[in-house]
């Protein structure tokens, strides 16, 4: 069974700079949801209120797992981690100078996942078949197609319910965007994930989303219930393609 996110009412800045306001979304279980938006809308700073990273000002977070609900406000971001939530992080963060496999295993240490370590490298591999071959290059050295890929097998080595994704798209070629997109299609089908992700990429994204929100400004300006929904707003046109 795969977890599900509900935030409500949600706050969150930095020192006197407030970046999101009253941002309620949900993410149900199973569900790919796109959190869409240019530079600078506060896509990063929500996931990473999600990730116990900033600490918002009001609102709430709740992740609903194996019919428990959490409330992440307040919690660590490795107690977060501990529960479910993998994460792919902005610009991706590997460690250039240890191997595919070392960072691979770095990804390892959630608690619940620690004593999988081999089975999920190996789910990894699989899901990965270019990684397998490159095991032992240094991740800095790598594409950045590959590293993308790296990124996305690291969050799945803490054997993951829910995955943040934070603009997969970024820093890739068109060819590239396209296809990791397709990839997290795949890795949420084949793990029962439940997937919300940000990126400015909105025609990408909403080929694999389920439904999405526009954020604008660190707020909500738009739900759409369906891709289709997303793809004939008036806003959307305005805002993405300067309609
Ligand atoms: N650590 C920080 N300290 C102060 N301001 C910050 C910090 N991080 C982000 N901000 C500001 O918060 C706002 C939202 O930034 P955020 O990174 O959430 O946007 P984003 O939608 O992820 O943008 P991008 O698509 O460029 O990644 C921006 O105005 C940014 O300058
Ligand atoms: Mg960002």
């Amino acid at each position: 069974m795969a977890a599900s996110l509900a935030i409500s009412g949600l706050d969150a800045g930095y020192g006197a700079v407030r970046v999101l306001h009253d941002v309620s979304l949900a993410v149900r279980e199973g569900e790919t949801v796109a959190l869409l938006g240019t530079n600078g809308n506060g896509k990063s700073t929500l996931m990473k209120c999600v990730l116990g990273m900033v600490r918002p000002s009001a609102g709430s977070i709740t992740l609903g797992i194996d019919g428990t609900t959490h409330e992440l406000v307040g919690m660590t971001t490795e107690d977060i981690v501990d529960l479910g939530v993998g994460v792919v992080p902005e610009g991706r963060r590997l460690f250039p100078r240890l191997t595919v496999t070392e960072n691979l295993l770095m990804g390892g240490f959630r608690r619940a996942a620690r004593t999988e370590i081999a089975r999920n490298l190996a789910f990894c591999f699989e899901a990965f078949p270019r990684l397998a071959e490159r095991r032992r290059q240094l991740a800095g050295s790598m594409s950045g197609g590959e590293q993308q890929m790296l990124a996305l097998g690291r969050a799945l080595m803490t054997a993951p319910r829910m995955l943040l994704i934070d603009e997969p798209s970024v820093g890739l070629a068109p060819l590239l965007v396209s296809r990791t997109i397709e990839k997290i299609k795949e890795l949420k089908d084949s793990y029962r994930l439940t997937v919300l992700m940000a990126e400015q990429n909105f025609t990408q994204a909403i080929r694999i989303a389920d439904r999405g929100y526009v954020i604008v400004h660190g707020r909500i300006e738009f739900e759409g219930s369906s891709a289709d929904e997303l793809n004939n707003n008036e806003l959307i046109r305005q805002f993405y393609l300067g309609a």
